[in-house]
This record gives C-alpha cells, structure tokens and sequence, in this order.
C-alpha cells in the first residue's frame, strides 16, 4: 500500500538539497483539505479548509522544519535554536530528536500554550523563558546564530520557506487548479511568503495557469501590516501569532500585494467565535490563532467582499489540542454527573 513519504520525498525536484544530504522525515505533510459546504453557505463561496494540524507535531511548522533540519544536519550543525511562540519549538524539538541533535528554545514567558510546552518539554529541548514578548526572543536568537555555533531555524531561515511551500502545492494537486483565494493567519509572515512561493514556482512550470489572491489576516491587537508599520505590545488571545515585528515582512507585502490580496485584522472575539463555529459547525478543532483566517473569510463576507461562487482554500494552521485551556474558558466544561446505571443516563439524555 502507498503511504506518504513526507514533504521532502514528494517534492523533492521542487527543494534545493543535493543527493548528498540526510534528509529526514517524520511523515509530515500530506494533510486533508477538507470540502467545508457549512461554511461556503455563509460566504456563497466554495471554501475547502487545509487542516495542518494533523502533522506529526499538530502545525504546519512540521514541513519547514523537516528542510530546515535536514540542512542543518547535513551541515553538520550540533545543536539548532529557535524563538517560538510554541508550535516552532515543538516542531523544532521532534525534529531535532529525529535528527540527533541539540535544540534550544527561546520562549516568551507566560504566553505559551501549554501543549506546546509540553512538546518541547517532552522532545527534550533545552527550554528558555524569556521575558519579553516574541520579537525578543527572535533577536536573541538571531544574535546567537551570529556569535556561536548554533544553526537558527526560524523562518528567516530560506529552508523554512522551501517546505512550508508544499502545502501550497498540496491544495493544487488536491484542487486539480489553484484556488481563486488562498486565506491564512498571519504572524511572523513565513507561512504566507512560503504560500505565495509555492503558487508562483507551480504557476511558473506550467502545473497551474492561475495564482490566488493571497488574504492574510492579523489579531487586532498584533495587526503591524494593517497599521503599515512594527508594533512595539502586541497582545492577543491568539499567542501564536502574538508578533509584533513579523521577520518575512517585505515578502509578505509582497505576496499580499503581487497577488492581489489583503492583510486585515479581526478581533479576538471573532477569532474564539470562528474557532466555535469550526468545532461545532464544521467538525475540525483548531487552536486560537488557526481560526483568525476562518473569522477573515467571515468579516469579508459580511463586507460584501467576497466574489460569488469563488474557490476558497484556507489554512488552519494548529491542532485545537494544543490550547485547550483557551477552548475550555469559553465554556461550561461541568458533565451530568449519574448514577452507572442506563435509567439514569437516559434521563439526563432527556431520552425518558
Ligand atoms: N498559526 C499558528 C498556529 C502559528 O503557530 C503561527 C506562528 C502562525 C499561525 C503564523 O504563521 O508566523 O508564518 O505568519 N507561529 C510561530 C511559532 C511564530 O513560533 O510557532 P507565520
């Protein structure tokens, strides 16, 4: 039987290693894009929702890390160091296991979903509370990249783009065509660099005769693109993307602009909203910051913005596993305490 070889086997001709390198894999990639009707209903679109947490670490960090690790370790790198606000850690951890190698990560301190911790934790990388927000750490790290023998895996890190461009690659393949609009969360703007990367190298061969419109979608309260400049406080319930210098900024602006396409904010309401609506409408659990392109597709739509009938790909990013105390704050968490007996469930079923 046929099983998925991970990012780097089946893209291999679209990746710069050489025959020489190791390179690794944990299966990542190769993630469901689920036909989402519920959802195009609302928008009058046809939206299919990339679910990226289902990687072997539970974000979409797994493909740019699995080439960024790869050419570490053919390189010979003894130990890789990353900033994160949790999933880039995580990945980073198992990665670096896989491969044999030291991992040391920079944390903000505080605001780091507690999956993610413990991922890293459980990985054995060498943990670093930080105290600062994301954009410090990423300067650290930078720094230590600079002055010791240690390889930054970050997304300023050209190995991170090249994998994380397969999924772009993916929804093609799985669409027959690239969509009309590809929509994602937007951070440190890796991912929607690498996306529109992906589009444009498949547009470029041939596989493809369009390019979508690239829609990133910031937290209000960590939205520097919206506001045209770095902010100094980024904060929101969605610490994933809980950043307030982005690293890719000119290639986002870039891919927003060449494509076409926006970057907006939504609120932290309308993120935990769109995150319940994917539960509990769609059937797929997502972490906070994964659903900030879901409540995008909704504020544009409510705005009239959204063309009738459109192909729509969205990227949910994260596992919802990661962050369930967010999940669990919204909610009335208390089951129906009964007796072992089916009378009893029945009852409180309201069956009887
Ligand atoms: N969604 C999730 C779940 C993320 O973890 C991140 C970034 C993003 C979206 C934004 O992607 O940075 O490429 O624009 N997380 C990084 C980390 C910063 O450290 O795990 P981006």
């Amino acid at each position: 039987a046929h099983q998925w070889r991970g990012v780097i086997a089946e893209y291999r001709e679209f990746l710069p290693f050489e025959d020489s390198d190791t390179l690794l894999t944990l299966g990542e990639g190769g993630t469901p894009l689920v036909h989402a009707p519920a959802l195009g209903e609302r928008v009058g679109a046809d939206v299919h929702i990339k679910v990226e947490g289902m990687n072997p670490t539970g974000s979409f960090k797994d493909r740019g890390m699995v080439s960024a690790m790869s050419r570490a370790v053919s390189d010979g790198a003894q130990t890789v160091v990353c900033a994160s606000t949790g999933n880039t850690s995580a990945s980073a951890a198992a990665y670096a296991t896989r491969a044999g190698i030291g991992c040391a990560v920079l944390l903000p301190q505080g605001k780091i979903a507690s999956g993610k911790l413990a991922q890293a934790i459980v990985h054995g990388a060498q943990l670093i509370a930080v105290d600062g927000n994301f954009d410090d750490c990423l300067e650290i790290a930078r720094k230590l990249d600079a002055a010791f023998p240690v390889e930054l895996v970050n997304s300023v890190n050209p190995y991170r783009l090249h994998g994380q461009k397969t999924a772009a690659f993916e929804v093609c393949d799985a669409l027959g065509a690239a969509p009309d609009i590809h929509i994602l969360p937007v951070g440190n703007a890796g991912n929607i660099s690498a996306y529109w990367m992906g589009y444009r190298e498949y547009a470029e061969r041939g596989i493809t005769s369009s390019r979508p419109a690239m829609w990133g979608f910031q937290a209000a309260g960590a939205a520097p693109f919206v506001l045209g400049r770095p902010i100094p406080d980024p904060e929101t319930v969605a610490t994933a993307i809980r950043i307030g210098a982005p690293a890719s900024w000119d290639l986002a602006v870039a891919a927003r602009d060449d494509s076409g396409g926006l970057i907006d904010a939504v609120s932290d309401q309308q993120i935990l909203d769109a995150q319940a609506l994917l539960a509990s409408e769609v059937g797929i659990f997502v972490e906070p910051a994964s659903a900030a392109g879901v409540a995008g597709l909704l504020q544009q739509a409510e705005r009239g913005r959204v063309p009738a009938g459109a192909t729509i790909a969205i990227t949910v990013t994260g596992n919802g596993l990661k962050d369930i105390d967010t999940a669990l704050s919204q909610r009335d968490v208390t089951p129906t305490l009964i007796d072992a007996d089916v009378n009893a469930a029945a009852e409180a079923l309201g069956l009887a």
